[in-house]
């Protein structure tokens, strides 16, 4: 029904496909078992349309907002992912200096092939640092320290993986881990068996499992860095995370890599704006393909999204260009539909410049 093969997101993604291993290509593009998450993540956006207004003086639309104080050129943010050099040789260094030429931010995972350091001096991206906890907590410490001296500007901690989701092509595959830079001379995240996942093995081996609510006051006492929660997908904790005091939450399922039958993102985000009352910023990510994806996130009430796949597939496709160009695309997507919609900045977004499944009933 939707020409979604048109789209420049599927066009990078057939390029990834094409230019990587099977192994790798179906790391980054899959999800857990079923992968339900993972397509409703991206269909519940195509169940919501918009209302759009007319005779709004829309020949200037400006995009650039500000995250944390930081100013960017749009809400489009690169979200934490794994493993860059599986999908290109300069891995994340080349990722970050297109945030830089961007103007974005970029969330630089804890699972990345560059160390925090290589990142910090290849780019002047404004930088945020995504945080795993190990059962090592000295490790999980010093990384805080090597990001805060390396001016990461917030820590952002993912919170919904005490286990690795069931990620049934990665357990075919025998998907790999590699030895991380970034833990040299610290622990090996190197798992060799022939079991399954090796990725599964070493997240369950190395993940504090035991990690709650209580443990962000430790967070807290190890860094000066302002804290954003990463996978928050009810209003109930997200009151429980502007209790213990974040600066920020990030409405996510990982990708829908973690727990399957999740919800899509798009579907509980305006519940947790409602439960977080304005009290602290409320970010989005999964499934965002196109620039009316971003805008619908921003009309229910994120301040910015954070792209994963589509990053991963224009560096697989076209390195540091691919990653640029997706951001582009997405940039001048936007515009498009702001333009459009009759909004000519950010803020005149509304709730009510759209319309989500259940009010079409009516
Ligand atoms: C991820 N994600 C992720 N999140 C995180 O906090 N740390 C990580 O290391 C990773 N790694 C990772 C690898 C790959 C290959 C993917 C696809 C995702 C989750 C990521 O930050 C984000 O939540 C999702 O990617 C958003 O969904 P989309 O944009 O991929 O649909």
């Amino acid at each position: 029904r939707w020409h979604l093969s048109r789209s420049m997101f599927s066009e990078y993604q057939k390029l990834a496909k094409e230019a990587l291993p099977k192994m790798y290509y179906d790391f980054y593009a899959g999800g857990a078992e079923d992968e339900y998450s993972l397509k409703e993540n991206v269909e519940a956006f195509h169940r919501i349309t918009f209302r759009p207004r007319v005779l709004v003086d829309v020949s200037r639309v400006d995009l650039s907002t500000t995250i944390l104080g930081y100013n960017i050129s749009s809400p489009i943010m690169i979200a934490p992912t794994a493993y860059h050099k599986l999908a290109n040789p300069e891995g994340e260094i080349a990722t970050a200096r297109a945030a830089a030429a961007c103007n974005t931010i970029m969330v630089l995972s804890f699972m990345s092939t560059c160390t925090v350091e290589e990142v910090a001096s290849s780019c002047n991206a404004v930088r945020f640092f995504q945080l795993y906890v190990y059962k090592r907590r000295d490790v999980a410490a010093l990384l805080v320290q090597r990001a805060e001296r390396n001016g990461y500007k917030a820590l952002v901690l993912t919170v919904d993986v005490p286990r690795l989701g069931r990620r049934e092509a990665d357990i075919k595959n025998k998907m790999i881990s590699v030895q991380l830079k970034n833990f040299d001379g610290l622990l090996s995240t190197k798992v060799a068996n022939d079991k399954g996942s090796n990725l599964e093995a070493l997240a369950n081996e190395k993940f504090d499992a035991s990690l709650s609510w209580e443990d962000l006051a430790w967070l807290r006492s190890i860094t000066n860095l302002p804290i954003l929660i990463k996978g928050i997908l009810t209003g109930d904790d997200a009151i429980k995370a502007v209790e213990v005091g974040v600066s920020g939450i990030v409405v996510s399922n990982h990708g829908a890599r973690q727990l399957d039958y999740s919800p899509a993102t798009i579907s509980v985000l305006e519940e947790v704006v409602h439960a977080v009352r304005g009290k602290i910023p409320v970010l989005f990510d999964g499934g965002i393909r196109r620039g009316t994806d971003v805008f619908k996130a921003l009309a229910l009430g994120a301040q910015a999204v954070l792209v994963g796949r589509p990053v991963i597939f224009g560096l697989a496709a076209k390195g540091e260009y691919g990653v640029k160009r997706v951001i582009d695309m997405l940039k001048d997507e936007l515009e498009l539909t702001m333009a459009l919609s009759g909004c000519p900045s950010l803020k005149d977004i509304t709730r009510s410049h759209v319309r989500t499944e259940r009010e079409q009933l009516h």
